[in-house]
């Protein structure tokens, strides 16, 4: 006996990649190539804008490793190749790698606007860049809780 058919299976034409499933936001950021650029136009806006030098200051003065882990980080993030795991090690809990830095909320603004404008150097969707936006500043707070509860205890 044939299956029934399931009304949700039926094809539905696609508008836009659905950017959390499977791996269309890697897709979206154009796979690793895209992340690197995207990372070391982040690093650059960082070592630029004045309102970044507090966190720039908390990064080393050269910024390879930094760029690398994190757009290794952003590769399986973004349910692409967990890239970072196979070359910096397992079990990288990205928040807690923040809670020895002294980070607050006007960090993560800083850091946020840094990624925006790294966003708007990149040839991507537009609605790309604001769910990456909004899916980003998730970690971010996360970071700053623990670090300001690290730093109250
Ligand atoms: C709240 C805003 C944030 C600030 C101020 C911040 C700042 C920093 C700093 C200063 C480092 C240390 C760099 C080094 O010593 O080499 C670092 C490392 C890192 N950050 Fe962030 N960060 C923020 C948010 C994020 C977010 C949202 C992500 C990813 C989604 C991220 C991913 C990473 C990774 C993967 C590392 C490397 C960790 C390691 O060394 O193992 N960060 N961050």
């Amino acid at each position: 006996m044939s299956q029934p058919a399931n009304p949700q299976s039926s094809p539905q034409p696609i508008r836009h990649p659905v950017y959390g499933k499977e791996d269309a936001s890697y897709q979206a950021a154009g796979g690793l190539e895209g992340l690197t650029k995207l990372v070391k136009d982040f690093y650059h806006v960082m070592s630029t804008l004045p309102e970044a030098q507090r966190i720039r200051a908390m990064h080393p003065q050269d910024l390879t490793v930094s760029s690398d882990k994190l757009a290794l980080f952003l590769s399986g993030w973004l349910n692409g190749p967990r890239l970072f795991s196979e070359k910096y090690g397992k079990g990288i809990s990205m928040p807690r790698a923040h809670t020895h830095l002294p980070i607050i909320d006007e960090d993560r603004v800083a850091w946020m606007k840094c990624m925006e404008l790294a966003l708007q150097q990149q040839d991507y969707e537009e609605e790309f860049k604001q769910y990456l936006l909004t899916q980003l500043n998730v970690p971010a707070s996360r970071i700053v809780t623990l670090c300001e509860h690290q730093a109250s205890n």
